[in-house]
């Protein structure tokens, strides 16, 4: 089987562009992010703080989580129950980023990711898939652009879905979440040593995507 990592923090690309690579190679795209915001849609919805361990811990037992995919899309089940779109908010993207943060978490949806790869061909996305993860992914990109270039492409994704945001609320958060998300203990966002480092910043979407396939190419 061969894996293949893109890492990166939030609004760098990596899932427009982690789909349709996946789709051009005929690998199985897995969005981890996905899994990290349906333990975090489940805590909200019961009431729980998604920063509070114990509480977060006891309810894994009874999350399901599974991903089936219908047209290429992924689409993230949560007790047979389709997440897709309510996992998208600002409200559950910080929860996401606060669950993520718990070992119970991690540890929870390890052995799912790595069970994908073992079974498919894969491009997986998250921020831990080449240091943690698949460390012997056969091919690892990191994806990173600004803070303000990712809010900007955030903030436009947001309008366009009809949401009434302000860009200055989009920049804060993907700072928040950038800071939580590096300077975690567990697993922290960074690139693994053999990595391939892409700055994305004022790239086209069709420039970063031709980017990635000639790396891809020049490794497969
Ligand atoms: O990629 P995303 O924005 O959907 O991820 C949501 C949160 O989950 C993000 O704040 C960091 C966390 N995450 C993680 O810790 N490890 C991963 N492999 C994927 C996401």
């Amino acid at each position: 089987m061969t894996a293949i990592a893109i890492d990166g923090p939030s609004g760098a690309g990596k899932s427009t562009l982690a789909r349709r690579l996946a789709a051009w190679l005929g690998y199985i795209y897995v969005d981890t992010g996905a899994m990290y915001r349906t333990v975090g849609l489940y805590a909200v919805e019961n009431g729980v703080n998604p920063k509070q361990e114990d509480a977060v811990t006891a309810l894994l037992p009874n999350i399901k989580i599974h991903l089936a995919y219908q047209d290429g899309a992924q689409h993230v089940f949560l007790n047979d129950e389709d997440v897709s779109n309510r996992i998208r908010t600002e409200q559950i993207s910080m929860a996401a980023s606060d669950v993520s943060a718990l070992s119970s978490v991690r540890a929870f949806l390890l052995e799912t990711q790595r069970s994908l790869a073992r079974e498919n061909n894969v491009l997986m996305d998250g921020r831990d898939i080449g240091t943690v993860i698949l460390p012997n992914a056969q091919i690892k990109i990191f994806l990173t652009a600004s803070p303000e270039e990712r809010a900007r492409r955030r903030y436009e994704e947001l309008l366009a879905r009809g949401e009434t945001v302000c860009y200055e609320t989009v920049l804060e958060d993907v700072r928040q979440r950038d800071d939580q998300d590096t300077n975690r203990a567990l697993s922290p966002l960074k690139p693994a040593e053999d990595a391939v480092v892409v700055d994305t910043t004022g790239f086209s979407f069709e420039q970063a995507f031709e980017r990635l396939q000639q790396i891809i190419k020049e490794r497969l």
